[in-house]
């Protein structure tokens, strides 16, 4: 009941959002045309705190196209809440947003419904082929390209180097270690053993996959629909979760509502000892006023002995609007972005990994960010999510259930039998058109 109702306030949201997006964007069409009669307008949302990284992108559409101009949106932090955002939209075949910036779970949902243009003849081959090929990958359905990818992402295990070497412990490899290490060298609440994303959101589904795969299973296979969450390593990847925030665990009971940002403050405040996030947070915990700048390393994700670690694929990218009345021009910003300055503009401040290969070669941006060398290897460990049309759909399903499980709401089995059923129903609804 609590997560349904969750996920109708979630709808609210996404509605009020969308809204409130639709009257600014009115609003400043409006004004936009009285300062500009000829000028084209390109518009992407994108996360609030990423648009000053946009602006010299922007400059240089505006030096190359003197006719036209990019607008860029502020949209909310999360995910599923752009995600929510840019459905209404499309839905409604609004011509607002030219471009969508999208993670790398949205291609087949948004491809599916004809939401996007198809990239194949827009972009050459070689323009392709400069880009990471896992990434490239993530932008295709059926066979054609809808998204092109504009920086990647992959989960990274943080740990505090000097306390582990001062305690002679070794990098934790299994959940057990982890678990084990983390309770050794915590002192809650001022520094906790092990912080990660447990809010109910898509970050969840990412730590979780992590862990599921780590303990040598599966969400759901993309060839077949099988879904593998009523299997004991879905039980023994969940039971790690709910073990680390109950009472004597190493999470704070907080970490049922963190997403990244939460999470990073406190490991970079020296308030815990490991972190599960994305490469971004390398530079900002090595800057000069971080407090744990010089004392961290990063390790592949912990798993079962025998098994192996794995890290969630993450990463945006640009996709092209059907109802884009200035496809060209936005396929002409895209080129900004991933040309090798484009790439330096957009992740040397900010530590995003690049989605250019060339760019985890290029002097200066292993200048700004030596991390870079790291997340290459880190890539090998990468898993993607599966790649369904009724993604979204799959994934709320997994996020109330897991949420659940972490606050009491539901036991470990129920919540995966539930998870389950509700999953197979999806995958079986699409499969008989309905
Ligand atoms: C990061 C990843 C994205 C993921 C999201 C979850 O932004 O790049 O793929 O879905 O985190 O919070």
């Amino acid at each position: 009941m609590q997560t349904q109702t969750a996920s109708i306030a979630r709808s609210i949201a996404g509605v009020v959002l969308a809204l409130a997006l639709a009257a600014a964007s009115w609003s400043c069409a409006i004004r936009a045309k009285r300062s500009h009669e000829q000028a084209a307008i390109i518009r992407v949302m994108l996360p609030a705190s990423e648009r000053p990284f946009w602006r010299p992108i922007v400059d240089r559409f505006a030096q190359t196209h003197p006719r036209a101009r990019v607008e860029l949106v502020e949209g909310p932090e999360s995910t599923d809440l752009r995600e929510d955002l840019y459905t209404a939209s499309l839905l409604a075949r609004d011509p607002t947003f030219d471009l969508v910036y999208m993670d790398v779970t949205w291609t087949a949902k948004f491809a599916a419904a004809g939401w996007l243009r198809p990239l194949d003849q827009l972009f050459t081959s070689a323009e392709c082929e400069s880009l990471l090929p896992a990434a490239l990958a993530a932008g295709r359905f059926s066979g054609r390209l809808y998204r092109i990818p504009a920086r990647t992402d992959v989960g990274v295990l943080y740990y505090r180097r000097d306390l582990l070497e001062a305690a002679r412990l070794p990098t934790p490899q299994t959940l057990d270690q982890l678990f084990g290490t983390a309770k050794r060298l915590q002192s809650p609440p001022s520094r906790w053993g092990f912080v990660w994303q447990g809010k109910q959101y898509e970050g969840l589904v990412c730590n979780y996959l992590e862990l599921l795969s780590g303990c040598g299973g599966f969400w759901v296979e993309p060839g077949t629909r099988e879904v593998g969450l009523d299997r004991p390593e879905a039980k023994r990847a969940l039971s790690f979760m709910v073990r680390c925030i109950a009472a004597n665990g190493i999470s704070p009971p907080g970490a049922t509502t963190y997403q990244e940002e939460e999470s990073r403050r406190l490991f970079q405040d020296d308030r815990a000892i490991f972190l599960r996030n994305w490469p971004y947070v390398w530079s900002l915990a090595q800057a000069e006023d971080s407090q744990v700048r010089g004392k961290i390393d990063v390790s592949p994700m912990v798993h079962e002995p025998g098994r192996r670690g794995w890290a969630t694929l993450g990463g945006w990218g640009l996709g092209l609007s059907s109802y884009s009345r200035h496809p060209e021009l936005a396929a002409d910003l895209v080129r900004i972005v991933i040309s090798l300055e484009g790439q330096r503009w957009l992740c040397s401040s900010t530590g995003f990994a690049p989605a250019r290969s060339e760019a985890y070669r290029d002097p200066e941006l292993l200048a700004a960010n030596p991390f870079l060398t790291r997340i290459g290897a880190l890539h090998k460990h990468a898993l993607a999510r599966p790649p369904i049309p009724r993604y979204d759909m799959a994934s709320d399903i997994l996020q109330r259930h897991l949420s659940a499980a972490l606050t009491g709401g539901e036991t470990i089995s129920a919540a995966l039998a539930a998870a389950t059923r509700e999953t197979q129903h999806v995958l079986a609804a699409r499969d008989s058109g309905r």
